[in-house]
C-alpha cells in the first residue's frame, strides 16, 4: 500500500478529482470527515490528511511514500525530496504586497519590517537584492500586520487579489510563481518505482 501526505484546505478541493481516478471514494475525500487517514477502494493506496507545512516532513522521513503540496511551502521547508511533477493546479504568487501608495516604506533610516509565513524565501529573496530587512514571523492573516503597524509590508500568497484588496493593500513585486507538485520520497521512489510513479503519473493527469 502506498501512503500518501495531502494538504487539508483549498489544495484538497482541487486535487479531489484526480484522487477520485485512483479509486478513492467521495466518503474518503470528505473534509466535514474527522478520519485522518483513508485508504481507496481497492487499498492500494490510502490517505493522510495533513497540514500542508507537514507535508514534506511525513515525505522527506518517509512515514508517506509521497504526496502533493505547494511549491511555496516546498521552497520554505527545503526537504531533501524528489519533484517528480507540477500539476498545475493551485496557481497562485507569492509577492511582497504594502499599503497601498506605501510602496516606498522604508523610513526614518531604519530597516524595513517584512511580515511573513515564509521567512526562508523571504530572506533569501531579500537577500539576493542585497536589502537588509526585518523578518517578522507569522503563522496567518499576514496582511493584517501592515495595518496596525507590525510590520512595513508583507510577504504573503496572492491567488485573486481579493484579500489584499479588502485590507488595502497592493503588490509591490512578485517573489515567485508557484503551483502544486508532487513530491517523492527518495528510498520509496527505489523501493517501489513502478506502483509509486504510476500513481503520481495518473495524479499528474487531468481528468476527463
Ligand atoms: C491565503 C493567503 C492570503 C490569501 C490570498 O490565506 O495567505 O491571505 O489566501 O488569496 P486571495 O488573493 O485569493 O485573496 P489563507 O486563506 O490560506 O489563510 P491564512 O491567512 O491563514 O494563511
Amino acid at each position: 500500500m502506498i501512503t500518501l501526505a495531502i494538504p487539508k484546505g483549498r489544495l484538497l478541493e482541487k486535487l479531489a478529482p484526480r484522487l477520485r481516478g485512483v479509486g478513492f471514494s467521495d466518503d474518503a475525500l470528505d473534509e466535514r470527515d474527522r478520519r485522518l487517514l483513508r485508504s481507496n477502494r481497492d487499498e492500494s493506496a490510502r490517505l493522510l490528511l495533513l497540514k500542508p507545512d507537514d507535508v514534506p516532513t511525513y515525505v522527506e522521513h518517509g512515514a508517506a511514500d509521497a504526496g502533493v503540496v505547494g511549491r511555496d511551502v516546498l521552497l520554505e521547508r527545503n526537504a531533501n525530496v524528489f519533484v517528480p511533477h507540477d500539476l498545475g493546479i493551485g496557481r497562485c504568487r507569492l509577492a511582497v504586497a504594502a499599503p497601498v501608495g506605501q510602496r516606498d516604506a522604508r523610513r526614518e533610516g531604519r530597516v524595513l519590517r517584512v511580515a511573513t509565513k515564509y521567512p526562508t524565501i523571504t530572506t533569501a529573496h531579500f537577500a539576493a537584492k542585497g536589502e537588509e530587512v526585518e523578518v517578522i514571523y507569522l503563522g496567518g492573516s499576514v496582511e493584517i500586520a501592515p495595518l496596525v503597524g507590525l510590520a512595513d509590508c508583507i510577504v504573503d500568497i496572492v491567488e485573486t487579489g481579493e484579500t489584499l484588496r479588502q485590507n488595502g493593500l497592493e503588490v509591490i513585486e512578485t517573489v515567485c510563481d508557484v503551483s502544486a507538485v508532487t513530491v517523492a520520497n527518495r528510498v520509496s521512489m527505489k523501493l517501489q518505482r513502478a506502483a509509486l510513479q504510476a500513481l503520481l503519473d495518473a495524479l499528474s493527469t487531468e481528468p476527463r
